[in-house]
């Protein structure tokens, strides 16, 4: 991808944001009026942080620790992860930190060779995807204006898959990039992919429910596992109750279903520096085979 290409596909993706706006929650359509530079990625918008480093990284390095203890700055991921994020003068926050967890976590069941991010932020999942399973096809479906984001930020790495990356347009395009980069309006381009692994975090709690059901169908379609990682429970603002024990489940085989341990505390530089996250936040490893669907 050289300057022009990502210009163009800025461009269409920003065309594309009256389209994807349709598959807003009243949530994300009260966060949009917010935007007000939509190539800022130092902005966080909601949907993640972008740090450069800085002398706030010195005291990051013992609120991370005091966090999520030290082994996991010693795993070969976050070491991937610190080459990459050093290269572009990034922070390793802590939604990042999340994703190395939880990457290392599924890795120990498996080893998946496409797999589907739906509603990431900044990077994150496309980037721990990538790193902990570089022969692995990507798909990242979201929002048009979060795409941009991760566009841009990968643009800033020297990884090789930048040069491989595809905007889906329509939903029967060819499918043969390493990395596609879809607008939620364009979901059923997603159908009969034989995709092995979808992973959702911290993104269907903040959905429709009839968005959280057409997500379901094309995971279902594929045969999938999904990885999920959400709110036990949320009201949006325009009243929608959105718990995760009524996300349509049914017909999976559980591999595990428990409370997420690293999403237990966050930290940040006002005092009290550590806080507790309120809500329970539930993580399962689920599959959907073929008998069952
Ligand atoms: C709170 S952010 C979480 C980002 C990231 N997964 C993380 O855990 O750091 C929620 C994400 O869900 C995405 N999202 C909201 N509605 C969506 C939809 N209809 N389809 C796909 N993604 C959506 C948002 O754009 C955002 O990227």
């Amino acid at each position: 991808m050289n300057e022009y290409e990502l210009k163009k596909i800025l461009e269409k993706l920003k065309k594309n944001i009256f389209e994807s706006n349709k598959n807003k929650s009243s949530h994300w359509l009260n966060h949009s009026e917010n935007i007000d530079d939509i190539l800022d990625i130092s902005k966080n918008y909601h949907f993640g942080s972008y740090e450069e480093k800085s002398y706030k990284e010195y005291l990051y390095f013992f609120l991370r620790r005091m966090v999520f203890g030290n082994k996991i700055f010693k795993t070969k991921l976050y070491k991937k992860h610190k080459i990459i994020f050093d290269e572009m003068n990034r922070i390793i926050d802590a939604d990042t930190i999340r994703h190395i967890f939880t990457f290392n976590s599924i890795s120990k069941y498996i080893e998946p060779k496409s797999i589907c991010i739906i509603g990431d932020g900044k990077l994150n999942g496309v980037l721990s995807s990538h790193l902990m399973f570089p022969e692995a096809k990507i798909y990242s479906i979201n929002l048009s204006e979060v795409l941009m984001h991760d566009l841009v930020i990968l643009n800033k790495t020297n990884l090789k898959i930048k040069k491989e990356v595809a905007l889906i347009e329509n939903v029967d395009q060819e499918d043969n990039n390493k990395l596609n980069l879809i607008p939620s309006n364009f979901k059923n381009f997603l159908l009969n992919k034989k995709i092995d692994l979808f992973v959702n975090i911290a993104s269907f709690q903040e959905m429709r429910k009839s968005e959280i059901a057409d997500y379901f169908k094309i995971i279902k379609n594929n045969h999938a596992i999904l990885y999920c990682c959400n709110r036990d429970y949320k009201k949006l603002v325009g009243g929608e109750e959105i718990y995760f024990n009524e996300y349509p489940f049914n017909d999976s085989e559980r591999i595990f279903w428990e409370s997420c341990t690293w999403h237990k505390k966050y930290y940040s530089l006002r005092y009290p520096f550590i806080r507790k996250f309120k809500p329970d936040i539930l993580h399962c490893l689920v599959k959907f085979s073929n008998k069952t669907n």
